[in-house]
């Protein structure tokens, strides 16, 4: 392989992409997808913005445990205090950057920085020094750079190179430009600063042109590309991971040479997790990963994908690790049947993790006849969890709906005692979740509620996935729960999010303020 033509994959789901409304993660959820995301070959894991809040800094730590072959990366403003923190925050990393920002178009300079250019240049070039003391491997983002002007974009990048910057980051943070032009602006950049430093991209979809961005951009010089798992992010989200690597790889003609290092077939398997963890789910009929972009509905295309699959099919399902969702096992197998289809789907889980998983395992079997892969993805991804149990549902009573007034019963264990109350509510789910506050006495204030079915058949699982507010803390949680029944999943859902929020307390505040930057 020609090394130029190296395209390092940058993900940002734990950071740009915590910052879609409702996907906040905790620590542990956290965990579980950058060991994935390294599993999925990704060069650097933008662990998240360790000045943001202790809890971030402690993810951006624990993480940094456990990936030693991606970098870890952690996201600073040009700020002092920022840039020590992601440090700090990245002490342990095997292989660590850290990557700071500032804005440098003339309306985010002059409204929301208030600070004249040359000021600009000055705190990039202290933010990319003082990083330095901290890793040879730093980068630098000309935040809004999509609609800043080309001369202060090269003065400011002349700057920073010379302070020692050798990730050049130009992102279109409000997804402004079209395909050509971004194409024509990376060209531009990367002439002018030849073997430098690498260009990176990161491209947001507000018009739907983040992935035809970031391919218009390697087309032109960019060499890494700033990317999320289903396309999380802020507002429509960052270019998705699985759409910039697959369109690269299905169009290899016109991608001569060109190389990611990702392992397609974990890609599946990403999404998946992702989605069970954040409780945002791909949209049906979104490329790679939806529900639908391997099914074929209408007769004359799956008869001609029956005759021959390229008729219609540009990629094999195969290759993102899509296997039809086969049958796994039922409630005779064993231990060691169990544990081989986890290693087979890559779970790497402890010996009490496994022992776990196989109890709900057996649970499960018990009252589901057929189990499929996503059962058991949706089982690890959501009931395995090292977080605290401050509390557990012990047990679910509800009242006959046609008996007028919704009501439930519920018993909860909490610090080794069950406590068992009943109340009523606008509906069943209402009747639920108002009993567990009476018994926690904790407010909750519900933000949303999904339920979906996970895999096929009349007894498929019910997922529920919670978004709460708790005591009027400024942040929601989320808690997913896993269960035939839709209204003991619900039960579950709404108190893991309450055990969520409990494992994150203290250290749930905010970033305290924007500094100007
Ligand atoms: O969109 C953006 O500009 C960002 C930067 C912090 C890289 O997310
Ligand atoms: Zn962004």
């Amino acid at each position: 392989m020609n090394d130029k033509k190296r395209v390092y994959i940058f993900d940002t789901t734990l950071r740009d992409g915590e910052q879609s409304p409702g996907a906040s993660m905790n620590t542990e959820e956290k965990i579980k997808i950058a060991a994935q995301l390294q599993r999925l070959g990704v060069d650097i894991i933008e662990a998240g913005f360790a000045a943001a809040s202790p809890g971030d800094f402690d993810a951006i730590r624990r993480i940094c445990e456990v990936v030693d072959k991606s970098t870890v990366c952690s996201l600073a403003r040009a700020i002092d205090r920022d840039i020590i923190q992601a440090g700090e925050s990245l002490a342990e990393a095997k292989h660590k950057r850290i990557h700071t920002f500032i804005a440098t178009s003339p309306i985010h300079m002059e409204h929301k920085l208030k600070m004249s250019p040359d000021e600009v240049i000055r705190r990039a070039v202290a933010a990319v020094k003082l990083a330095k003391s901290f890793t040879d491997d730093v980068e630098f983002s000309c935040e809004d750079a999509g609609r800043s002007e080309m001369p202060f974009l090269k003065e400011i990048l002349d700057a920073v190179i010379e302070a020692g910057a050798t990730t050049l980051n130009i992102p279109d943070t409000v997804g402004y430009r079209l395909p050509q032009e971004m194409g024509e602006m990376i060209r531009e950049l990367h002439a002018h600063v030849g073997e430098r430093a690498i260009i990176s991209v990161h491209c947001h979809n507000d018009l739907g042109l983040a992935v035809a961005n970031s391919l218009f951009s390697v087309l032109n010089g960019a060499r890494q590309v700033e990317c999320t798992i289903n396309g999380l992010g802020e507002r429509a989200g960052n270019a998705a991971l699985e759409e910039v690597v697959m369109a690269m790889k299905t169009r290899s003609d016109v991608f001569k040479g060109y190389d990611t290092g990702i392992n397609t077939k974990e890609i599946y398997p990403s999404s998946r997790l992702v989605a069970a963890i954040t409780g945002i789910e791909p949209q049906p009929n979104k490329a790679i990963v939806g529900k639908n972009a391997f099914a074929h509905e209408s007769g004359i295309h799956q008869d001609g994908v029956l005759k021959c699959q390229e008729t219609y099919e540009i990629m094999r399902a195969e290759d993102i690790g899509l296997e039809t969702n086969r049958l796994v096992l039922g409630k005779h197998s064993g231990r060691h049947a169990f544990k081989e289809r986890l290693e087979e789907l890559g779970f790497d889980l402890s010996p009490e993790d496994i022992e776990k998983a196989f109890e709900r395992f057996k649970v499960l079997a018990d009252k589901k006849k057929e189990i499929f892969d996503d059962d058991i993805r949706m089982l690890i991804a959501n009931e395995i969890t090292n977080i605290p149990q401050a509390y557990e549902l012990v047990g679910l009573q509800i009242a006959d709906c046609s008996s007028g007034v919704p009501s439930a019963a519920v018993t909860i264990r909490h610090d080794g005692e069950e406590i068992t109350d009943a109340g009523t509510g606008d509906g069943t789910i209402d009747a639920i979740f108002k009993t567990i506050d009476r018994i926690s006495g904790h407010q909750g204030l519900l933000k949303d509620y999904r339920v979906e079915a996970v895999s096929q058949g009349k007894d498929a699982l019910a997922k529920v996935v919670v978004n709460v507010k708790f005591d009027n803390n400024a942040n929601a949680v989320i808690g997913h729960g896993l269960s035939i029944d839709t209204m003991l999943a619900s039960a579950k859902a709404y108190i893991g999010a309450l055990n969520s929020y409990l494992s994150m307390l203290p250290s749930n505040c905010q970033i305290d303020d924007c500094e100007g930057v």
